[in-house]
């Protein structure tokens, strides 16, 4: 429904496209009294200056958030739903950890009831964090995923996921086989793939956890659902890269066991890429693979520093989107996870400015998903899927805020100093969802 419902007053900032790339004039409009118009459907009809607001939307209802910072919502593109509650499980490093904090508690989503009741506290701590959206990982039971989709369906929220698949290495109570693996992700598919703002992933967990039979029937599904998202964890600690040279020798690197079985390409998400070789960055590259930086959570379990301009090298850049990582990830705050992705660029000696954080966090994640008709910024027909930041929502931010000179020092005190206190409203598809 096209017609006008209402108004969000405030200040707008909208990314057109990638400051890192275009520079910042070209890719940020930023109005320190704008205005969004919703339609009934939920979609953004109009944006711009208030003074220019077109008549035929005057009077319309409206929240007026003042001086606040009014921009698309936050996408996730990495996060476990089944590690909500373990954030903060001190593991020695990503093996360690994934044995005695991770299987364990991803074991009990076996359960309906326990996975129908986490996920509307998953769903509800994503909204309280200013994330409308996200590529998420569920345990390998089918009904977890299926209860996420349904949790995120009433929600009428942009969610895409799926069954996770692994078939070695960990506990019986989280293992599939190469079988039940397919037969349990094609029904998913059958049920949920583009079922209004639902997408599905093809998970295998990584390569430590599937045998060559599993990670041939994933590439299988993938050929068969082209139109599937395909979702793995790739390079992350030292102690799984030797493992994956153990288990895979012929191979000749980590990527190349998955370009083996045919699971790079353009919808294909991997999740931390820290030691990436030249070679294997050329493969990401070429195929239009994506690697998702997660930096609180290589930070915490210690796996290394991601190279930002490694990965971007301008003659053969892979396509990068930044992500939490829950529950190895330490926050569900994106605000946090710019921040940290900042800290992380400085000890490598890079630099990443606040437009480009905030360009990553939206426009940049939702390109990397094939969503940005939909989502990633306050353009005309796109769903008003959108966060209100304060950017004085703390003593801390308030006194940063009086020696800010323009929006590059508000974004990027909200990303080193911001947090879900930060979080005024969240709004998914025009309904206010999170009032904080
Ligand atoms: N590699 C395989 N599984 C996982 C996981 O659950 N979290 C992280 N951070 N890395 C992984
Ligand atoms: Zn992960």
């Amino acid at each position: 429904d096209q017609t006008a419902a209402k108004l969000l007053r405030g200040a707008t900032v909208n990314f057109t496209d990638n400051p890192r790339l275009k520079g910042d004039d070209n890719s940020v409009q930023y109005e320190t009294k704008g205005v969004i118009v919703i339609s009934e459907g939920g979609r953004i009809l109009w944006q711009g200056a208030f003074a220019q607001l077109p008549d035929g939307f005057k009077g319309l209802p409206c929240d007026d958030y003042d001086d606040k910072i009014i921009m698309a919502g936050f996408i996730d593109p990495h996060i476990h739903f089944p590690q909500y509650r373990i954030l903060a499980a001190p593991g020695k490093d990503l093996l360690d950890w994934l044995n005695r904090f991770t299987f364990p508690e991803e074991s009990r989503y076996s359960s309906e009831e326990y996975a129908a009741k986490a996920a509307e506290i998953f769903l509800d701590r994503l909204f309280a964090n200013g994330t409308t959206s996200a590529l998420a990982f569920c345990s390998v039971h089918k009904t977890c995923a299926d209860t996420l989709f349904a949790a995120a369906e009433k929600r009428g929220m942009s969610m895409i996921t799926g069954k996770t698949m692994m078939d070695r290495l960990a506990p019986d109570a989280v293992l599939d086989t190469p079988e039940t693996a397919a037969r349990d992700s094609q029904d998913l598919i059958n049920k949920w793939d583009n079922k209004g703002r639902l997408k599905y992933a093809i998970t295998p967990r990584f390569a430590v956890t599937s045998t060559d039979a599993q990670l041939q029937v994933t590439g299988d599904l993938y050929k068969d659902n082209p139109d599937c998202l395909m979702q793995t964890h790739l390079s992350e600690s030292p102690g799984e890269i030797a493992t994956v040279q153990k288990q895979f020798p012929w191979s000749e690197d980590y990527t190349d066991v998955y370009d083996h079985f045919n699971l790079l390409g353009e919808n294909s998400f991997f999740a931390h890429g820290i030691h990436l070789s030249e070679r294997e960055c050329q493969r990401l590259a070429e195929s239009g693979s994506t690697v998702v930086h997660c930096p609180t959570s290589n930070n915490f379990l210690g796996s290394g520093l991601f190279d930002i301009d490694h990965l971007s090298k301008p003659e053969r850049p892979v396509g990068v989107g930044v992500a939490t990582d829950v529950g190895g990830g330490t926050s569900y705050s994106m605000l946090q996870t710019l921040g940290e992705a900042y800290k992380v660029a400085m000890l490598k000696g890079r630099k990443i400015t606040a437009h480009d954080a905030f360009y990553l966090a939206t426009l940049g994640n939702a390109k990397q998903l094939k969503q940005d008709k939909d989502i990633g910024n306050l353009e005309t027909g796109k769903y008003a899927d959108i966060v209100v930041l304060d950017p004085k929502a703390t003593p801390v931010l308030e006194s940063r805020q009086e020696v800010s000179e323009n929006l590059e020092d508000v974004l990027f005190s909200l990303m080193v100093l911001g947090d879900d206190r930060a979080i005024t409203a969240t709004y998914v598809a025009g309904e206010k969802v999170y009032q904080g």
